[in-house]
């Protein structure tokens, strides 16, 4: 059976840069407090009217086709991950095979909503089409517009400070060369606090809040135009919300765990990881997970500082970049883990 490798890696990042200082003009927080409890220096957000979450998935995924030597329409499988797509509906994946020229029908479009863990996700069911020999190249992209949602004033800012937009994304094709490609994914969920990181509307669970006087008499009327309500509009729930506390407490047990697992069922330990990319949460809890595995600062890669959280980008964004400095090289034990709203949680182990 041919293993997974990527064959190309690339990323994209908006211009605009939005330091901690331009932050406090629209809201009530310090530089310190945001690189005491995050690490986030900047982060990058869009400029109006100029791209949109596909637009920045194209960006990066031409970069990889380039990086791996493939035109677009060589691509016969898109994975796409995302928490901020351009609409409700249609998902992503078939705006960007638009954006990319794509035309052949002879392809299929997958959107993954599994948050920060979105890259960890694709990156597991792509290996399983590449392995079962259905498909040959699959992109695979992780890309984000977080500002447009973000609440920036003083009510949003626990979150609003961390998050920023960019995209990154992979070629992934078979090989049958031993040492290279994806040893080992392992996936896990946890739906108990869904609603502690979350964008609540619209979503049908808003008609679950509908006033009864929204109904008159007529209690079998359909509800309709719910989605978003003034209501839910006065309310906010269009924001993320997220209980930074508890995401937080949760995420330093389940990363460690998991990288753990998926190390032990490959018989290896971490002192063999050449390095480790985790998802850019939060520098301190990067730092925590790096301190339990006991790992060297040069068998770490993290960017956070300069982008902030992008969520399903974060990860591809952040090994694009190493690859980039030549810290990945051909033949390195790599580590990506992730921890997201869901909960969701998993890693990924490779060969590059
Ligand atoms: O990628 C998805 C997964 N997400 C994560 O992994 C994030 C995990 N959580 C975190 O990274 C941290 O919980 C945060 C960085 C979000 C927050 O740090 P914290 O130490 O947990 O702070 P907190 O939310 O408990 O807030 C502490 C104080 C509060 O004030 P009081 O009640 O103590 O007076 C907040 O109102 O800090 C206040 N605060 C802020 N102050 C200045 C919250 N946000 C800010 C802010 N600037 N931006």
């Amino acid at each position: 059976m041919p293993r997974t490798k990527i064959a190309g890696i690339g990323h994209h990042v908006p211009e605009n840069v939005y330091t901690n200082e331009d932050l406090i003009k629209y809201m009530d927080t310090t530089n310190e407090w945001i690189i005491e409890r995050t690490g986030i220096e900047e982060r990058r957000f869009i400029k109006k009217g100029e791209d949109t979450t596909t637009t920045l998935a194209a960006k990066a995924s031409r970069n990889a086709c380039k990086h791996a030597g493939i035109e677009p329409e060589e691509i016969d499988f898109i994975i796409f991950a995302t928490l901020s797509p351009d609409y409700y509906f249609p998902g992503s994946g078939v705006l960007l095979q638009r954006e990319l020229g794509i035309t052949k029908t002879e392809i299929g479009a997958l959107d993954i909503r599994n948050q920060c863990t979105g890259f960890i996700y694709g990156l597991s069911v792509a290996d399983q089409f590449i392995k079962s020999g259905m498909y040959k190249n699959i992109l695979l992209v992780g890309a984000e517009v977080h500002s447009v949602g973000l609440d920036f004033s003083t009510k949003g800012r626990n979150v609003s400070v961390i998050f920023g937009d960019g995209a990154g994304a992979v070629i992934l094709q078979p090989t049958e060369q031993e040492d290279q490609g994806v040893l080992l994914s392992e996936l896990h969920s946890d739906g108990t606090h869904a609603e502690q990181l979350c964008v609540l509307s619209p979503g049908s669970h808003s008609g679950m809040h509908m006033p009864d006087t929204d109904f008159g008499l007529d209690d079998e009327k359909p509800i309709g135009g719910y989605f978003l309500s003034e209501k839910i509009l006065e309310d906010g729930h269009y924001h993320p919300h997220m209980s930074g506390k508890l995401v937080f407490k949760h995420a330093v047990v389940k990363f460690p765990e998991v990288i753990k697992s998926v190390l032990s069922k490959m018989k290896l330990s971490s002192a063999d990881l050449d390095m480790f990319i985790p998802h850019q949460a939060n520098l301190r809890i990067s730092q925590f997970v790096q301190k339990i595995l006991g790992l060297a600062d040069d068998k770490v890669y993290n960017n956070i500082q300069k982008y902030g959280n992008t969520t399903a980008a974060s990860i591809p964004i952040a090994l694009s970049e190493a690859v980039q400095l030549g810290k990945v090289k051909r033949g390195d034990l790599v580590c990506l883990a992730a921890f997201g709203a869901g909960f969701t949680w998993g890693s990924t182990l490779l060969r590059w």
